[in-house]
């Protein structure tokens, strides 16, 4: 049950967001990475993070292993809980935003309705859609995890690609096949795409 909200009233702060943008040098956004196990998420996300940091570029990565061991810790793999993890992580994602920093997140992000979900919450100018479409054979072949072992041996239920569905975006603002594309064209195109997103 939602608890009642009605005694609890929001406070407007005295920082406008142009004024915190242009302490920070950039507009906030999120770049937000969904995609297969194995396709590359979190690899680009800490690559990209470590190229804004050394541009000067206050930003964060929020992947979906770590959150879990913290914030999302009571949280397993049904539709149900990944749609919470996701609606939290677009919650943190958003306020880091108003903090001023961009934002990368690093999650499988499986379901259609959770990733728009997060774009409600993120506010959709800010939220910057990107897929990384590796092929699941290509994914399967690295098993950086050894995770598509277990789910095709049965030992792991509900996996994403194998025994849980994954739904593609349809209109993503940038697509990355890491099996076509180094890293660091992969950092390129993103980068190019957030010049073009502050300038905008
Ligand atoms: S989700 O779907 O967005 O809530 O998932 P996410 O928070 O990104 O967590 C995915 C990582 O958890 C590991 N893992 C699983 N993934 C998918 N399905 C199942 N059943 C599962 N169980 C554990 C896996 O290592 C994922 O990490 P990545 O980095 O994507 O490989």
């Amino acid at each position: 049950a939602v608890p009642d909200r009605s005694n609890v009233v929001w406070h407007e702060g005295q920082v406008t967001l142009a004024a915190r943008s242009a302490v920070m040098g950039h507009r906030p956004a999120t770049v937000w990475m969904t995609g297969l196990s194995g396709a590359g998420k979190s690899t680009v996300a800490f690559a990209l993070e470590r190229r804004l940091i050394e541009a000067g570029h206050p930003c964060f990565v929020l992947d979906g292993d770590n959150v879990r061991h913290g914030l999302n810790r009571d949280l397993g793999f049904s539709p149900k809980d990944r749609a919470e993890n996701i609606r939290r992580v677009a919650e943190v994602a958003r306020l880091m935003n108003e903090a001023g920093l961009i934002v990368i997140t690093s999650f499988i992000s499986p379901f259609r309705d959770d990733r728009e979900m997060a774009g409600q919450i993120i506010g959709k100018e800010r939220f910057i859609e990107v897929h990384l479409s590796t092929r699941i054979e290509e994914c399967e072949r690295r098993d950086v995890k050894g995770f598509y072992r277990k789910a095709r041996a049965g030992e792991l239920q509900g996996f994403t690609g194998v025994s849980a569905p994954y739904e593609p975006p349809e209109s993503p603002a940038v697509r990355l096949d890491t099996e076509l594309l180094t890293i660091d064209d992969s950092i390129n195109i993103l980068l190019q795409h957030l010049e073009n997103y502050y300038e905008s």
